[in-house]
């Protein structure tokens, strides 16, 4: 096998999609993939297949989504920096919604929008001022961050709105981050939601998008490979008292997609350092970036060999940087050059988020129905 690879396992994913549309019907709610996850082409595709629709924050994305068989009428639209070009592709495409960031940014769909004779549906992003206690680079739902109207842009917005022919304000929405196991955090992000409508009741709103941000067992992956849908979607039916015509949205991206990919790799050295063993393996942080950015810990095993895990050791890519480090003091065989590692729940911001620092290869990737069955 060539390494380092992804390695996708479909009927995970599949289950897991299952699963997260089980749940969510219960209460009638609408999904939208959170393609920036993984945009994987083949994974795009089986998740178009089960009718999830699409979160795209850029033009690319959006076409991505078009040609994997996402529907134009289920894509959503957000980002804090959309340029002319992209957001004339969401409004000749027809997408669903824009979710507009910025004052500024209001003027500027209006426009583009009226130049095409098209009233484009949209939502304003809001910023709820929760924080979700997780990584502060994944948190972005306090007043600090970049992300959606402050207080007095979204006055100012709804005060002229009147005079903009060519938009249409449908709804709001919230995101307040990314792999947040607390499920509390939803249930306030719902009652603050509902609150929030009551205020708006004059708007005649239709539509709410609460975001992404259910986490995944990072430490015990094999024991919750299916994140817990069921409880949070309650959290929501539970805290959410907002008029029943109200359609109901969710951007769910690591949840779907982060325990089908694992990024298979192989042992080129063992290094005996002055204080701990280093195994160098041919994945770097251009692979699989977390570790090295967010100081992630995701679990490796070592599937080359069926001994015991007797030996600790620091497991290290090939990049000229300290960062690129999967993990230090990992439980592992006793390893030789040529073993292959795998590094697990990494379906998710892993292959999307890689790159060729150091002119290094793409990424390949390879998947599979059950763990040994290869579709190429
Ligand atoms: N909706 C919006 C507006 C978002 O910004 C995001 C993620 C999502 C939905 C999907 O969130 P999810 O369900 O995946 O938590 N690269 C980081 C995560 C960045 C998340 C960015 N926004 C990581 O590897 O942990």
């Amino acid at each position: 096998m060539e390494t380092p690879t992804y390695r996708y396992n479909l009927d995970l994913l599949r289950q897991t999609i299952d699963v997260a549309i089980e749940e969510s019907s219960r209460y009638g709610y609408n999904l939208h993939y959170a393609i920036k996850a993984n945009s994987n082409p083949k994974i795009l595709e089986t998740i178009a297949q089960r009718n999830l629709g699409a979160d795209c924050v850029s033009g690319n994305e959006i076409k991505a989504a078009l040609e994997a068989g996402f529907l134009a009428n289920t894509i959503v639209f957000a980002g804090v920096g959309k340029t002319n070009n992209e957001i004339e592709l969401a409004i000749d495409a027809r997408i669903k919604c824009i979710h507009i960031e910025s004052f500024e940014e209001l003027l500027v769909v209006n426009q583009i929008a009226a130049n095409k004779k098209h009233i484009m549906p949209i939502a304003f992003r809001l910023n709820p001022n929760l924080d979700a206690g997780t990584h502060k680079y994944i948190t972005t739902g306090v007043s600090q961050n970049k992300f959606g109207l402050s207080t007095n842009e979204l006055t100012e917005a709804i005060r002229v709105l009147p005079t903009l022919s060519a938009v249409e304000l449908i709804g709001f929405h919230f995101h307040i981050g990314s792999q947040i196991l607390n499920i509390s955090k939803f249930a306030d992000l719902a009652a603050y939601a509902s609150k929030f409508y009551s205020g708006y009741k004059h708007l005649q709103l239709n539509y709410l998008n609460v975001g992404g941000g259910l986490g995944i067992d990072y430490e015990n992956p094999i024991l919750n490979p299916i994140p817990n849908f069921a409880e949070y979607f309650e959290a929501f039916a539970n805290n959410l008292t907002i008029d029943n015509h109200i359609e109901v949205h969710f951007e769910p991206g690591r949840s779907i997609v982060g325990q089908c990919g694992e990024l298979v790799t192989r042992v080129l050295y063992i290094k005996e350092g002055n204080e701990r063993s280093f195994a160098v393996v041919d994945a770097g942080m251009n692979n699989l970036i977390r570790p090295a950015l967010y100081q992630a810990k995701h679990s490796i095993y070592c599937e080359s060999s069926s001994n015991e895990y007797t030996e600790v050791y620091d497991v290290v890519g090939p990049i000229c940087e300290s960062s690129d480090t999967f993990g230090s003091a990992i439980p592992l065989p006793k390893l030789m050059r040529g073993d292959l590692l795998a590094i697990r729940s990494a379906g998710a911001y892993g292959e999307s988020m890689s790159s060729r620092y150091n002119l290094r290869s793409i990424t390949p990737c390879l998947f599979t129905l059950k763990q040994e069955q290869l579709v190429m």
